[in-house]
């Protein structure tokens, strides 16, 4: 628990970089499972300040993201390709063929086949080496939506109300916000080597007091976390103040 989002986010993006780094001392890749949305902004503006000013090189990393809204274009506003491009990839030197996110333009018969496709590619690369996450209202991690067991793998969803709700904004309203979603499922997630979950502010404390404190339940698919051997939490001040 730290004082404020700042220093916490710096703390998560120095963890990412020492794995970086040890890998690229040994001659190996990393994979790195990425979240978006307004969590993680500050530790992928950590990590490109350390790219461009301390020389940490992302030649050898491979990157999965957790999800994208479905149908969705990558140029739209609202397209997670975009909101990677913008707040890391373009400003890293990461291989363009080394990224990895779900694709928003699938027509729906190539969905499955793309998603078993993306589990195969995480496999074939020795498994996600950190997996950073935020947490939804609705207890979601990536869009496993209350009702996601933890066997369920990358797949379209449904979101629910409450996440379109809170999308509302980002889409200039509740109605323009898809109904639909492709991520990688809480099984996809408990298999990471380790696991980051972060959370920030005070409209985020009951959620992660269910998450962490309550019953391991399909009914907030994130306390399927307390499974984890290796999952660390890092919270503000203000996400940890219903936490016993
Ligand atoms: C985003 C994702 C979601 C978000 C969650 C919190 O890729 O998987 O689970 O992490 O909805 O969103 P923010 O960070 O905007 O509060």
């Amino acid at each position: 628990i730290f004082k404020g989002s700042t220093d916490a986010s710096e703390f998560v993006a120095q963890e990412i970089a020492a794995l970086i780094k040890n890998r690229q001392q040994e001659g190996r890749t990393c994979v790195l499972g990425l979240a978006t949305g307004s969590t993680p902004t500050r530790v992928y503006a950590e990590l490109v300040r350390m790219h461009k000013q301390e020389g940490l090189s992302f030649k050898h990393v491979y990157t999965f993201n957790l999800d994208e809204y479905y149908p969705m274009a990558p140029d739209s506003l609202q397209s997670y390709v975009r909101f990677m491009n913008e707040h890391l990839f373009n400003h890293i030197d990461i291989p363009k063929n080394q990224i990895h996110i779900p694709d928003g333009t699938l027509p729906k018969e190539k969905v499955s086949e793309f998603c078993k496709n993306y589990e195969k590619k995480i496999d074939e690369l020795g498994g996600i080496d950190i997996q950073v996450l935020g947490i939804g209202r609705t207890g979601h991690i990536g869009f496993n939506e209350p009702g996601s067991t933890e066997k369920s793998f990358t797949r379209l969803v449904t979101l629910d109300q409450v996440t379109r709700i809170d999308a509302a904004s980002d889409f200039f309203g509740e109605e323009n916000v898809p109904r639909k979603a492709i991520t990688m499922g809480v099984g996809s997630i408990l298999k990471a080597k380790r696991v980051i979950m972060m959370a920030w502010g005070e409209g985020k404390a009951r959620v992660i007091k269910k998450a962490i404190e309550g019953p391991i339940t399909d009914q907030i698919p994130s306390s399927f976390l307390q499974k984890h051997d290796n999952c660390l939490v890092v919270l503000d001040d203000a996400a940890s103040s219903e936490l016993v």
